[in-house]
């Protein structure tokens, strides 16, 4: 397809699945294979924000991947500090803003820091916004906001009052991949998906790199969205 026909969406979705697998068939240890992850990620954030598209959320960490063995969690939580620390330059120096989504609570003192300094050191960045979910859980976002709604003198609540609520200010997600073949939402972002398109590539996410998005995005140009309306 022509470049120029490419339609960008403003906020893309992508639940990061298949690490473990990606890891396997390489004989590696899983962690190797979330490491893989993350690096693949600071390289599709920019392409993805580069081509214009304004908000990238990402599925990190769920509230659930707390159940996985010590031995992975423990992993996971050193790969957000050092990688949060070491990374902080990268994200000032391709313009991003740095957010996250989820519960505070039973992350470490040393994650909670390296989150809080990223977020700080990259808030005035324009060319996009990363938004990573970590501890995160769709419907915890939607019960922390009914609870938060609570505890304010909000009378009236409509979709609009209800979003200021939400962990972050963020539009609704135009379009949502997930990776490895799964098809399945797994409680992410379940108020901003209301009328995502959806698309599940077969690639596991270490590979899921520019040339696949840019498959994604040709199907997502392929699609007509009628948000309930009738067919244009
Ligand atoms: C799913 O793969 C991936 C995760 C549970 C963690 C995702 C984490 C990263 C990509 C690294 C860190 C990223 C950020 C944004 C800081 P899986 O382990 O479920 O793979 P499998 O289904 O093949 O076992």
């Amino acid at each position: 397809m022509n470049n120029e026909n490419i339609k960008i969406p403003n906020h893309v979705g992508i639940i990061l699945d298949g690490n473990g697998r990606w890891a396997k068939a390489r004989g590696l240890k899983r962690t190797a294979g979330h490491l893989a992850g993350y690096e693949n990620l600071l390289k599709l954030s920019k392409y993805v924000l580069t081509r214009g598209t304004k908000y990238l959320s990402v599925f990190a960490f769920s509230t659930e991947n707390f159940n996985r063995p010590q031995e992975e969690v423990d992993y996971l939580m050193d790969l957000f500090i050092k990688g949060f620390n070491r990374d902080r330059g990268y994200f000032n120096k391709e313009n991003i803003k740095v957010v996250f989504s989820g519960r505070r609570d039973r992350l470490s003192d040393k994650v909670l820091a390296a989150m809080d300094q990223m977020m700080e050191e990259t808030k005035d960045n324009t060319l996009g916004t990363l938004n990573i979910c970590l501890n995160y859980g769709g419907r915890a976002e939607i019960i922390d906001a009914v609870n938060k709604i609570i505890n304010s003198n909000e009378k009236n609540i409509t979709e609009e009052t209800f979003k200021k609520y939400l962990y972050n200010d963020l539009p609704d997600i135009d379009f949502m991949i997930r990776t490895s073949g799964e098809v399945r939402i797994s409680n992410f972002m379940l108020w901003q998906l209301s009328y995502a398109e959806l698309y599940f590539p077969e690639c596991y996410f270490p590979d899921f790199n520019e040339i696949e998005y840019d498959k994604a995005l040709e199907e997502y140009t392929s699609r007509n969205r009628r948000f309930g309306g009738l067919n244009k």
